[in-house]
């Protein structure tokens, strides 16, 4: 894979969201390519965040940037339309928080939205056989979901290279994203695994510099 292939996308749950716009608008101009938005309810995940008013509220303020909503909510399917209406490019969410996964994805797709499935650590990838070819990308979980700034867990490369493989198979192009304890010493590990989209929360944020974190993240791929 070329590197003008590679995705980086920070996560929004370590910025200031007393200063959200301004965050946002900053990490893009410092080279960011997409803007991973997370989605918790303290439900699905012990964690809240914020919900589709943020979203647009973001599309207000003029960011026209890549959204890529991750939804750590149950249940999926009612929100993840308000989502769309409020701009989202792509939606991802868990098999576990979806009755009808097939269904939840084609009323994602039904709308001209980008919908991707997630996997956790402990998660089998058996469901991915049955709608890999619906999806635009799977998100592998190298943390437990619902706080940033975990380490990363190593067994996800595993998983990583597995769906690497899977996707290479379907010949179809669709993105494989890792997110969760992703920084200067575990991103080409994920690179190398076959991971082409890359979530960085607190690494990207807790810095003072963000054009040259992402510089440093971005050169760490072989
Ligand atoms: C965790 C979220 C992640 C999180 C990553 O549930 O899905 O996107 O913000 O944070 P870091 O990069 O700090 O591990
Ligand atoms: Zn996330």
């Amino acid at each position: 894979m070329s590197e003008s292939n590679y995705i980086i996308a920070p996560s929004i749950l370590s910025a200031n969201f007393a200063t959200l716009g301004k965050e946002v608008v900053n990490v893009l101009s410092a080279g960011a390519d997409w803007i991973h938005f997370d989605v918790m309810d303290n439900h699905y995940v012990p964690n809240l965040t914020i919900g589709p008013m943020v979203c647009k509220s973001l599309r207000d303020f003029g960011v026209k940037e890549f959204i890529d909503v991750h939804l750590m909510i149950d249940p999926v399917d009612e929100l993840a339309q308000s989502f769309i209406k409020a701009g989202a490019d792509l939606i991802s969410f868990h098999p576990e928080a979806s009755k009808h996964v097939h269904r939840s994805i084609h009323a994602i797709k039904d709308q001209d939205c980008k919908a991707g499935l997630v996997f956790n650590p402990a998660s089998s990838l058996d469901i991915l056989e049955n709608v890999i070819e619906d999806l635009d990308l799977v998100l592998i979980m190298s943390v437990n979901p619902g706080f940033g700034g975990q380490s990363f867990i190593h067994s996800s490369l595993d998983k990583i290279e597995k769906v690497r493989k899977m996707i290479d198979e379907t010949g179809k192009d669709i993105r494989l994203e890792v997110d969760g304890g992703i920084n200067k010493d575990t991103i080409n590990l994920a690179a190398q695994a076959g991971a082409d989209t890359f979530v960085a929360g607190s690494a990207i944020f807790n810095t003072d510099n963000y054009e040259q974190t992402i510089s440093t993240l971005r050169a760490q791929i072989t």
